[in-house]
């Protein structure tokens, strides 16, 4: 293969360190991507008695089924901006246009929306008040465009935001207060740097289970994490440590993915969580042994520097 199996650097650790049984089959390590534990579901929209007069308004540019008359589809049809949304549509799918800016005019009557897809779009800049009036939104995709700020003012209802491939150097301190609901949010592919990410950013969203910041240029952990997290993702950044007891304010997380960074030493405690699942420390530096919790079922240190592998 290349590279030392991931077998003998976890029996290394488990021999000179653990002392505790470990029953986890080890075939386990080996590979390389595997599937996460659910998120919490959203609301799913509601059929209610709608269907009774139900206008069969729909924006000339776009398709609403008849089958499934709640969506109106907008996407690859080289729109520069968003149609008019009509106050039935409750999933709007605008995704892989060419729309660069976005006004509150097309939703000034869409008050039933609870999912917008403006994926692979060249949004630039949302202004305030386009999303914040939407009291029904749950999920908002945004990912591969060219924002460099999280869109103003977004919704309370808010469950999962999708900013993933943008151009995000700073989230302000103040930017996402409110979004008690929001449980799921991905920055993941964008220019995050430690001090874009000062102050109080995140451990007040009290329902926020997952965070990813992957690809982005962090040297050290994100310092405002919230107690409800269960999955951090941080591949590919420049973090050279863990400061020592970080996750006892998260003891929930069951996930922590930080392969492809620069840490080469890890307080031997850092890990001692009872929920943790998954934990993925590969393409590191590190040579030192850590305790590892009896509930871990996937470990990964292959490409670090522990001897004699
Ligand atoms: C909102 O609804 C009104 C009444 O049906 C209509 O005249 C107007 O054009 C709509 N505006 C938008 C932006 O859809
Ligand atoms: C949004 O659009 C992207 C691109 O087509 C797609 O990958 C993604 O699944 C869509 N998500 C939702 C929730 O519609
Ligand atoms: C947040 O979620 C709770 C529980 O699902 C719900 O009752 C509440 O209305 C939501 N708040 C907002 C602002 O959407
Ligand atoms: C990390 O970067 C590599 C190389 O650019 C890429 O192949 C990989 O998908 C990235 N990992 C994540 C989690 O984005
Ligand atoms: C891990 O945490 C538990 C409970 O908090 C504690 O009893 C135990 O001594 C810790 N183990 C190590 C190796 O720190």
């Amino acid at each position: 293969m290349g590279f030392p199996s991931t077998w003998s650097i976890f029996s290394l650790i488990l021999l000179s360190v653990l002392g505790q049984d470990y029953e986890t089959s080890y075939s386990d390590y080996e590979t390389e991507e595997e599937v996460l534990p659910e998120v919490p579901s959203f609301v799913v929209p509601q059929e209610t008695d709608a269907h009774v007069f139900l206008p069969n308004e729909c924006a000339k540019e776009c398709h609403c089924p008849q089958s499934y008359p709640y969506a109106m589809y907008c996407d690859h049809r080289k729109l520069k901006a968003v149609p008019d949304v009509p106050s039935h549509i409750s999933h709007l799918y605008v995704q892989f246009n060419d729309i660069e800016a976005i006004t509150a005019k097309p939703f000034s009557n869409a008050t039933s929306l609870r999912n917008i897809n403006l994926s692979h779009n060249k949004l630039k800049k949302v202004e305030k008040d386009v999303f914040g009036k939407l009291q029904q939104l749950t999920q908002l995709h945004l990912e591969h465009n060219d924002l460099e700020e999280v869109p103003p003012s977004l919704p309370q209802t808010l469950q999962i935001l999708h900013l993933g491939f943008n151009k995000i150097s700073k989230i302000p301190s103040n930017t996402l207060q409110g979004l008690l609901n929001i449980s799921v949010l991905d920055l993941c592919s964008n220019r995050l740097t430690d001090g874009g990410l000062k102050g109080k950013v995140l451990s007040g969203l009290k329902s926020l289970v997952q965070v990813n910041m992957c690809n982005n240029k962090l040297k050290t952990m994100p310092s405002d994490l919230p107690a409800s997290l269960l999955q951090l993702s941080l591949e590919n950044n420049s973090i050279t440590s863990i400061p020592e007891g970080y996750f006892g304010k998260t003891p929930k997380i069951m996930s922590i993915r930080m392969s492809n960074n620069k840490m080469n030493t890890i307080p031997y405690k850092t890990f001692n969580l009872s929920r943790l699942i998954e934990l993925n420390l590969g393409y590191n530096q590190l040579s030192q042994p850590f305790f590892v919790p009896k509930n871990l079922e996937h470990l990964y240190l292959n490409h670090n520097n522990y001897k004699g592998m």
